[in-house]
């Protein structure tokens, strides 16, 4: 998204993959994008195949007690959401890239960042067997919460907010129909449970699971039998089966560094933060780092100026932490937390029942998840 904006604006960047071109665009993760995410797309020029093949919802269901409550976006703040995978993202965005001048590097090894307070920060790496030395004006440290970009930061220089969750998601695609034009977020006394899609033909599913959960102990129909528990309601709605072709299991955290940026290495996306999946908005995080980073790089260039660039982590993790509450507060309210007596399970059967009933509950719920006004312009 960087290296497309910034080529956008004449600057030239050099982006680096560990993994092969065909793991990052097979590797299923995220599909739910905001408004923002999708301008961000189509001024970027990649948006075409997201605008025709893009589903786009008005809203979304929750269920609990058996029924299902629905929350309408649309009326409620006048936006909606898209669902397009983050794979399929990250294919148009490959697609851009290996058009321009500078097409990525896929599986490049032993990548290290050196200098990074200096005016000339170096990246090294091995591609092809041959080591090479890049020396940039700066680095976006882009390579997700296992990266190496984050720890190239000194330690006394690196403040970390953390919160590890007690369970995890078990997720599968499978081949069916969506049983739901919407997705369906499940609380149930069993746990947590989510209907999401990824295409007309593609239903992708996910049950709130233990951390260290062994995938081996969930053949397929122990799967759809708690699936079909967790999600049926009282008005016969149920889940469409059909063949399992990719399971997995989400770990569940939440986390945040501060500052985003040490000299010229600035941190963007799962580097920098990391949100529990429960309201989508990892990938969504990501894309408005990179508006901003984007925008105040195209400053610098422009006037000289670097207030935009000394003003970036402060800017994006104003709005971060207000997802990391948004998040959190899904996944509180949401899920079945080990060890609890049943006031916790009523207090938050009474708070999905406020959240569903009350207008400025159900605005509250929707105004976050369709994303929160990000105030930097997309710079094309
Ligand atoms: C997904 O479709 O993968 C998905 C949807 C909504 C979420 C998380 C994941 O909150």
């Amino acid at each position: 998204m960087l290296g497309r904006l910034l080529e956008i604006n004449g600057i030239d960047s050099v982006i680096l993959e560990n993994h092969s071109k065909d793991y990052v665009i097979d590797r299923v993760r995220a599909g739910v994008l905001e408004q923002g995410t999708v301008d961000l797309m189509i001024a970027s020029g990649v948006g075409e195949r997201l605008q025709r093949e893009g589903l786009r919802h008005d809203g979304v269901w929750l269920a609990f007690n058996g029924d299902r409550h629905h929350i309408n976006f649309r009326d409620l703040t006048g936006q909606s959401i898209v669902v397009y995978g983050q794979n399929e993202v990250l294919k148009d965005y490959i697609a851009a890239c290996e058009s321009s001048s500078h097409p990525p590097y896929f599986e490049v090894s032993d990548v290290s960042v050196d200098e990074i307070q200096s005016a000339t920060p170096k990246v090294r790496f091995r591609k092809d067997g041959i080591d090479q030395e890049l020396i940039c004006d700066f680095i976006a440290g882009c390579d997700g919460f296992h990266g190496i970009c984050r720890l190239a930061v000194p330690a006394s220089h690196r403040h970390c907010y953390e919160k590890v969750y007690p369970f995890a998601w078990l997720g599968i695609l499978a081949t069916a129909a969506p049983s739901s034009e919407e997705l369906v977020y499940a609380l149930h006394d069993r746990g947590f449970a989510l209907f999401s899609m990824r295409s007309p033909q593609v239903t992708r599913l996910y049950l709130q699971c233990s951390p260290d959960e062994d995938i081996t102990q969930w053949p397929d129909h122990r799967i759809w039998k708690e699936l079909q528990t967790r999600l049926e309601t009282s008005d016969g709605w149920r889940i469409n089966q059909g063949p399992i072709f990719q399971k997995g299991v989400t770990p569940m955290r939440s986390f945040v560094v501060d500052p985003m940026r040490y000299g010229n290495l600035f941190l963007a996306g799962d580097s920098a933060h990391i949100v529990p999946p429960t309201g989508a908005k990892g990938l969504n995080l990501a894309a408005a780092d990179i508006r901003v980073l984007a925008h105040a790089i195209v400053a610098y260039y422009k006037t000289g100026k670097s207030e935009e660039l000394t003003n970036y982590s402060s800017t994006c993790l104003r709005r971060i932490w207000k997802a990391q509450r948004f998040s959190w507060w899904m996944t509180s309210m949401l899920h079945r937390f080990g060890g609890e007596n049943d006031f916790d399970y009523h207090r938050q059967i009474a708070e999905l029942d406020y959240v569903t009933s009350s207008p400025a509950g159900m605005t509250c719920l929707a105004e976050n998840y369709v994303g929160l006004p990000i105030d930097t312009p997309i710079p094309v």
